[in-house]
């Protein structure tokens, strides 16, 4: 027979990152903070702004959409709307996706934006439904002044727009305006890296879904252990589940086991590549600064970056940006004591 159903998988599409699983371990006190924050608007009152932000491929997304979902399904005077940035970055464009979602929009070439803010609020008025946005990847957003024209539709509706945002940046605010940012009255959700175990967990209970075989507990821990050390981001772990699962299923195993793991590790590409794709534009900078100069003291990083950038960030601040790199691996920081202590960076090869 040339083909044959696989031994290994039940259902590959559970490992892919897009894959919303109906539970979240290690979530639970993020997703009730944020239910609780959001859970007025069921009653018509104002819910609580909320922003969320934290390191990639640690389930922010997942969260968000997982409390969407659910609280969906407990309110029927609720209307959930998730945007991405990345795809919708101008004032224009993300009130045009709400009002559409709602179905009040048809047309949405040529329209004025004040114009498609009026039919927003005359669809909202008849949902009769409380709205809640979630802007993801908020540091993409183009036009800041969308947030004020979400703010401003609250003074025409009877039931107040609740907004939460997504970052891995968690000073992206501080640069907002202040008259939004008082008016948008955030309150901050940090959602920390996973500890090993948390990632075994987690990457045990898609292998159920995932798998219809035994993944050895040896194996599982040696892809918990990569992607912890390689940043945290859970889409590593998936990665290589599938590609050890792969690798059985080509050498026609009956299970995964820590040989498969350990010859799909070297090739493993996906945490450069994820991460990179990731990461804020001055760590990109800062990237760069170290491709063309090899190894830096963290001063002249420091000037190298500010004579790249338009409005440098401060020292304190750009020290942090520094730190998260080397935290998830793209660069290192050695310690050496000339003249006083000196922080000497290079890139690391990933
Ligand atoms: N606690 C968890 N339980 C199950 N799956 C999780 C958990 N946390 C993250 N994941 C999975 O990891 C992947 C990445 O999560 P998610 O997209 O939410 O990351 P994120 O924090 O939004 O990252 P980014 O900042 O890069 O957008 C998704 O497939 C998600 O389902
Ligand atoms: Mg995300």
């Amino acid at each position: 027979m040339i083909f044959q159903e696989s031994k290994i998988f039940k259902n590959e599409e559970v490992l892919s990152p897009e894959h919303l699983p109906d539970l979240l371990p290690h979530r639970e006190i993020q997703i009730k903070e944020l239910a609780n924050n959001l859970l007025p608007a069921s009653k018509g009152r104002k819910p609580q702004n909320t922003f969320i932000s934290g390191p990639p491929g640690i389930g922010k997304t997942a969260v968000v959409k997982f409390v969407f979902h659910e609280f969906e399904d407990f309110s029927e005077r609720v209307k959930t709307i998730y945007i991405n940035c990345w795809t919708f970055k101008t004032a224009h464009a993300i009130l045009s996706e709400i009002a559409g979602d709602i179905g009040f929009l048809t047309q949405r070439r040529g329209w004025a934006k004040d114009e498609i803010v009026k039919r927003l609020i005359e669809g909202l008025s008849k949902i009769n439904k409380s709205l809640i946005v979630c802007l993801d990847e908020v540091d993409q957003l183009k036009e800041e002044e969308v947030l004020y024209d979400l703010l401003r539709i609250n003074q025409y509706v009877k039931n107040p727009v609740g907004l939460v945002f997504i970052s891995n940046d968690p000073w992206i605010f501080v640069k907002v305006e202040p008259r939004i940012k008082s008016s948008l009255n955030i309150e901050e959700i940090v959602f920390k890296a996973y500890s090993l175990q948390e990632m075994g967990d987690i990457l045990q209970k898609r292998i159920e879904n995932a798998f219809c075989t035994n993944v050895e507990s040896a194996a599982l821990l040696l892809i918990a252990n990569h992607a912890v050390r390689k940043g945290g981001d859970v889409r590593i772990g998936l990665e290589c589940l599938l590609k050890a699962g792969r690798k059985a299923e080509e050498e026609i195993s009956d299970k995964v086991r820590i040989e498969h793991v350990k010859k799909i590790l070297p090739k493993e590409k996906a945490k450069s590549r994820i991460l990179k794709e990731r990461i804020s534009a001055t760590e990109r900078t800062i990237l760069k600064i170290l491709e063309e100069s090899k190894q830096l003291h963290s001063g002249e990083l420091y000037k190298k970056y500010c004579s790249e950038v338009k409005s440098p960030l401060s020292e304190r601040t750009f020290r942090d940006y520094v730190n998260h790199l080397a935290k998830i691996g793209l660069i290192r920081i050695k310690k050496r004591k000339i003249h006083g202590s000196v922080r000497i960076i290079t890139k690391t090869d990933f």
